[in-house]
């Protein structure tokens, strides 16, 4: 190992672990040699209703993209992260809950969970909700949620979890990309003490969305919502008379599970579509060996239900493998910065998966929030979302972990459905801030900007040569947005959108994204969005949006925004802008800088030179580049004359 500071992997985790490292080079070395040798044997870790006997049919030419995985086979994606654990752990604790409240919490078993994914699956199927149906989920972080996503995956309904923290307008766009015909929310969030008006929200997505025939609203509150006749109905009373028992559809492993959007770089968030069979067999694998799971622990991955972390490593994942998963609806912070580890402490928490900018923020309290927890339970630490800064990652193992716990720097995306880069805790020596090295199946390629392939220590855009079952099959309605996206710009290779680099022990550093996605307290945000926001705005004539180094957030967002002539530059409009984004978009994407800009760095053909912004948002105004290319270069000196401090 060449790097200062690794941390070879524990030896009693080498020798307890599913994969040591003598295995994980065996397996991975069969897994790109023979694919499907590999993953015709790992895909029956999974039940099937009809066995496969085509185990993977993909092309990555332009022309023809497509990705299909154990095609011919059968199964059910609920019956599997249900029924089939019931004889053997039916009293087996499927899900802690932990409400924002610290007095608040629930346990809830696989036999408990079975039945109430059975209830409301039979109310959806009253309600008209048939296989291939969309139906939205717009929910809180409670069981429900899980509940609701089961009884879509028995019923055969495709769900498309939207974010509670999205506004109404992002909400009605994705209802509308996908013409969902039911609605799944709940009166109210509540999130560190404060109320999230979730069915509000819904009421005023509906007006423009009429495809949507009936809303499911969990009492989460008791807040008091209207409810429209006809069209809405309360959890409890919809499911209250229904048989536990609903047959399970059965499904090709090809059939839709899932829409999630995400932003790109360009246009509105795409509809990632996954599929059933390669995507649980995908994410039950990883879960397994990634976490190096063991029956009878406890896992806790702290994402939202919202984001693909909690598709598939709060629920799909773990539940396939008959994990116990504790689901928590608070915020790190509250009531106090202790919570996370008293959270760990109060559930005997074993493997803990969080993101960097939690990570970061808990940082500035110091260690005393910390280390007045006993954290003994934990075993394994993970870390998802956006690049890990080796301060951020020497504080989680040292301070979180106490210096015995191997943290397991997860990379992965919406697309990919499951982790495709990351440590195997019995296998991997670790270097704070690289994310290792590739999963089984999983083959990595660097490319220089031409798509030439780089070879050994090298630093580039990271494209993966080979498919593997978690993938994404395509984009929701727009499969050649789906082929344009992924598949163009490096020909042969699906092309992540990230950089990277590669050093002489073959271990990937993930340096961000190369395109104009930006990655906010690890949530992923199109430049694009926030400018249509902007320029959505009566008094706004054109906005350019960059992101910036943020020491909590890994970037925060800066706008540069040119006001229709004759408006006022000043700092009440600042703060309605700000609003505005919120109302637009959500609080995610809230700009952190708005500069005025009175005019933007132009090609002469009109192109926004992004390359200048960025070097201004990130105060490095010594290497602009080549300015003299812009139509009015005097626009540069402006904007940094008025940079704001
Ligand atoms: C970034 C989240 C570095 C990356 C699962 C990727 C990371 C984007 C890591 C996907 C990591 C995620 N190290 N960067 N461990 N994990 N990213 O779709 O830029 O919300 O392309 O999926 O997050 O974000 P998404």
């Amino acid at each position: 190992m060449s790097e200062a500071h690794v941390f070879p992997v524990p030896q009693d985790a080498a020798a307890n672990a599913h994969i040591d490292s003598t295995r994980y080079k065996e397996m991975y070395a069969r897994s790109i040699a023979d694919p499907e040798g590999f993953w015709g044997e790992h895909g029956k870790r999974i039940d099937w209703i009809k066995p496969y006997s085509q185990v993977k049919d993909v092309s990555y030419d332009p022309h023809d993209v497509h990705i299909r995985w154990f095609h011919d086979g059968t199964l059910n994606v609920a019956a599997n992260c249900l029924d089939r654990h019931l004889e053997t752990r039916g009293d087996q604790t499927a899900i802690i809950w932990e409400g924002d409240d610290p007095s608040v919490d629930a346990r809830i078993t696989y036999r408990d969970l079975y039945e109430r994914v059975g209830r409301l699956g039979n109310a959806m199927r009253d309600m008209g909700v048939k296989k291939g149906d969309r139906v939205c989920i717009y929910m809180p972080m409670v069981p429900e949620a899980a509940v609701a996503m089961l009884a879509c995956a028995r019923i055969g309904a495709v769900h498309s979890i939207v974010f509670g923290g999205f506004s109404p307008d992002s909400l009605a766009n994705r209802i509308q990309d996908s013409e969902c015909v039911m609605v799944i929310t709940a009166d109210e969030g509540l999130r560190g003490g404060r109320g999230v008006p979730l069915k509000a929200n819904t009421d005023k997505a509906l007006e423009s969305c009429p495809s949507v025939k009936h809303v499911i609203v969990v009492k989460r509150t008791g807040a008091d919502v209207p409810m429209k006749k006809g069209r809405d109905h309360w959890y409890d009373a919809a499911t209250a008379g229904q048989p536990v028992d609903c047959p399970a559809e059965e499904m090709n492993a090809e059939d839709p599970l899932f829409i999630l959007y995400t932003s790109g770089s360009t246009g509105k968030p795409k509809g990632v579509l996954h599929t059933s069979g390669g995507y649980l067999v995908y994410t039950a694998m990883t879960h397994e060996y990634v976490f190096d799971y063991k029956d009878g622990e406890i896992y806790w991955c702290t994402a939202d239900v919202g984001w693909v972390t909690g598709h598939s490593y709060i629920v799909y994942g773990p539940l396939a493998n008959g994990a116990t998963t504790l689901m928590f609806e608070g915020v790190p912070n509250y009531p106090t910065t202790s919570r996370f580890w008293e959270v760990v402490d109060k559930h005997k928490v074993n493997i803990f998966y969080t993101a960097p900018t939690a990570i970061r923020a808990l940082m500035r309290d110091g260690e005393d929030p910390v280390k007045k927890t006993s954290r003994e339970s934990l075993r394994i630490l993970g870390s998802v979302g956006e690049p890990i800064n080796p301060e951020a990652w020497m504080w989680f193992y040292n301070v979180v972990g106490d210096g015995r716990c191997p943290i397991v720097d997860t990379w992965w995306q919406t697309e990919t459905g499951g982790i495709l880069i990351s440590p195997l805790p019995g296998a991997t020596d670790l270097k704070p801030g690289s994310a290792t090295l590739p999963f089984f199946g999983v083959c990595p390629v660097v490319v220089d900007n031409e798509g030439k392939e780089l070879e050994g220590a090298t630093e580039g855009n990271l494209c993966i040569a080979q498919s593997w079952p978690g993938q994404m099959r395509t984009v929701y309605g727009d499969h050649e947005r789906f082929v344009q996206t992924y598949f163009t710009t490096y020909k042969g290779y699906y092309f992540t959108g990230d950089g990277c680099r590669r050093d002489e022990d073959g271990y990937y550093w993930i340096t961000g994204r190369v395109d104009d996605v930006i990655n906010v307290s690890g949530h992923r945000m199109g430049t694009a969005e926030v400018e249509s926001a902007l320029v959505a705005h009566p008094k706004v004539s054109e906005a350019a949006v960059v992101g910036f180094p943020h020491d909590i957030k890994g970037q925060g967002i800066y706008a540069y925004v040119t006001l229709v002539a004759g408006e006022k530059e000043t700092e009440e409009l600042r703060k309605e802008l700000v609003k505005w984004v919120r109302q637009e978009i959500g609080p995610i994407a809230s700009p952190d800088i708005i500069q005025w800009a009175p005019g933007l760095p132009k090609t002469r053909s009109g192109k926004i030179m992004r390359r200048i912004l960025r070097k201004i948002a990130e105060n490095d105004f010594g290497s602009l580049g080549d300015t003299s290319t812009l139509a009015d270069p005097s626009v540069v000196d402006d904007l940094i004359d008025n940079r704001p401090s």
